[in-house]
């Protein structure tokens, strides 16, 4: 049994999240994490919203709320659209907590005297008509790389380049829209990633599992050389700079940069809910205190790897404590709404509560992983989600489950049937399945989302091509007995496929076993060979027949939701 740490890139606070942001972390991050459970190791599954910097406080002042009430209340939202989409999370934290605001101040203080914290003088963007510094996104312009006309201060939306507000062409106040916008000095901490470069060299080569995405975003900042950076700003919505656990003087209308802050609640939550619930976060997290066994595993879209391969590492290793770092990190592309951009800010795309309002959490978890944007961007539409949702679910997936239960029980009775004897179908049966489930196991492991979704996928083709060649229904006339191990052996994949397709389809896996009186916590992951696997239901056994697992997507549907969501022809 291994003990593991997973964490899902935090969710910026500032509305509910789309699919593009579900598949590109919290998603994959609980189909990885319920796998893993199934599998017996321990699992320890922690996100959280991150509440800080600019982007909350300009949705707050566009909700009209103040900061702290508007993220207490999108983080119920969250959580709770979390919920009904089965996002398992051991606990589902805010970096606003009380427990980050310690743990940021104790680790920028950690590498303080580490020698690696400097206070410099720096040139700010400062709006007069506003009277204040425009940090981030409050400020935009003209990118200065590619020319688009509305990058934010922290970054180019268009080219995806990191800046810096004064690297801006023509600056405007995004509060008031106002030009009149000065250069002033301000004083702010900076982080010398500069004198970490061959400790994070090193450490990165110490790496070799990681998948060739991650590998080369961290080798590019690597060979671009490690600059120092600013780690407070000019806000006062965020963590308070401190010296010695007091105020620190000239910083007292300041607060950490968000992306100093946010990472550090991974540790601050799993503090959180070790306290909440009497178990040790310093096992998890300290290798002095157990954590040097853990498997920590992270996930996360593309533009979030840097952070989390170079800056992040510099705060843990640098200050000098002996903290757990990531083995293991996925990112993801970008999922797109019909090759455009999915957008939070425009409203553009399906959001996680409408898209519950229109069909369960299973259609989606089971069309965005078998689609998961892992080696290229992926496509959204309506129309593949629909073929998703008709073919593999409905007609592979949900047909097999409603067609043998009810010709079993109207034949035999509610109960497993007797008799038969194996023949070249069932060998064929165990031949595949023995294969597609090493395989899909194996991609599985190997976070190979997209490839482990076929597997299933031919799984469930496999009981379909059983059951043709069995024909029970058949059988039946001439052969009741050879027609029973047809029907036993049928219920039988349907408490197989539920065990298998738990990571992905949780809601209906537990629908499919409750037809035999059983839950996945009363399962566990095939061990044995499929032959064994398929004689788990012993003769006798009760079981219902549920009802329909999956409804269609008709044309009608797809018209209403194109029009409702604002589909491209
Ligand atoms: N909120 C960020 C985003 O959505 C991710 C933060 S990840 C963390 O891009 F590690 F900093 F928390
Ligand atoms: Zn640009």
């Amino acid at each position: 049994m291994a003990r593991i740490l997973v964490t899902s890139a935090l969710p910026y606070i500032n509305g509910i999240k789309h699919l593009g942001n579900l598949v590109g972390s919290m998603l994959p991050a609980d189909v990885y994490s319920r796998f893993k459970r199934a599998r017996g190791d321990e699992v320890t599954y922690i996100c959280a919203t991150d509440e800080h910097g600019t982007p909350a406080e300009l949705a707050a002042l566009e909700a009209g709320m103040s900061v702290e009430d508007y993220c207490t209340q999108q983080y119920e939202v969250q959580r709770q659209a979390g919920e009904a989409f089965g996002l398992s999370f051991d606990y589902f934290g805010r970096s606003s907590s009380a427990a980050n605001h310690a743990m940021t101040q104790h680790l920028a203080e950690a590498l303080e005297r580490q020698g690696l914290i400097e206070e410099r003088v720096e040139k700010q963007v400062y709006s007069v008509t506003d009277q204040r510094f425009l940090p981030d996104r409050y400020v935009e312009g003209t990118c200065p790389h590619c020319g688009y006309e509305k990058a934010r201060g922290d970054q180019c939306d268009n080219c995806g380049r990191l800046l810096d507000p004064t690297d801006l062409i023509d600056p405007y106040s995004t509060i008031s829209g106002s030009k009149d916008i000065e250069v002033r000095e301000t004083r702010h901490l900076y982080l010398l990633q500069s004198k970490m470069q061959g400790r994070i060299a090193k450490w990165v080569a110490a790496r070799p599992l990681w998948p060739s995405l991650t590998k080369s975003i961290a080798l590019k900042w690597l060979e671009e050389g490690l600059r120092d950076r600013a780690i407070t700003r000019d806000l006062s919505w965020g963590i308070k700079v401190t010296k010695d656990g007091k105020p620190r003087p000239g910083f007292e209308n300041k607060v950490f940069y968000v992306w100093f802050d946010a990472p550090i609640e991974y540790i601050s939550a799993t503090k959180e809910w070790a306290q909440e619930s009497d178990k040790d976060w310093e096992a998890l997290w300290r290798t002095d205190k157990g954590a040097d066994d853990i498997l920590y595993v992270q996930f996360m879209g593309k533009d979030n790897v840097a952070f989390h391969t170079v800056s992040f590492p510099c705060t843990l290793i640098g200050s000098g404590e002996p903290w757990k770092t990531v083995d293991l990190l996925k990112s993801l592309n970008w999922l797109t709404w019909y090759g455009g951009k999915f957008s939070t800010s425009e409203g553009r795309g399906i959001f996680m509560d409408q898209a519950l309002e229109i069909m369960p959490a299973d259609t989606w978890r089971w069309y965005l992983m078998s689609n998961a944007p892992e080696s290229d961007d992926t496509s959204f539409t309506l129309e593949t989600f629909a073929g998703a949702v008709n073919k593999d679910l409905a007609d592979v997936l949900g047909n097999f489950v409603n067609r043998i239960t009810r010709f079993g029980s109207s034949k035999f009775g509610p109960e497993v049937p007797e008799g038969g004897e194996e023949g070249e179908a069932e060998q064929a049966l165990y031949k595949e399945l023995d294969k597609r489930i090493a395989s899909y196991t194996d991609n599985l492991e190997a976070m190979e989302f997209r490839k482990a979704f076929a597997d299933l996928r031919a799984i469930w083709v496999a009981g379909n091509e059983y059951l043709q060649v069995a024909a029970p229904w058949v059988a039946f006339k001439t052969d009741p007995a050879q027609a029973a191990l047809g029907v036993r052996t049928g219920l039988n994949l349907i408490r197989l496929f539920a065990v298998l397709s738990a990571p992905v389809i949780p809601f209906t896996a537990e629908k499919m076993l409750a037809v035999f009186g059983q839950s996945m916590k009363d399962t566990d992951w095939p061990k044995g060979t499929a032959r064994e696997e398929l004689s788990r239901l012993a003769p006798g056994t009760k079981y219902t027949t549920p009802e329909v697992l999956f409804q269609k997507i008709d044309d009608d549907m797809l018209e209403d939701w194109g029009e409702k969501f604002g589909a491209p022809r």
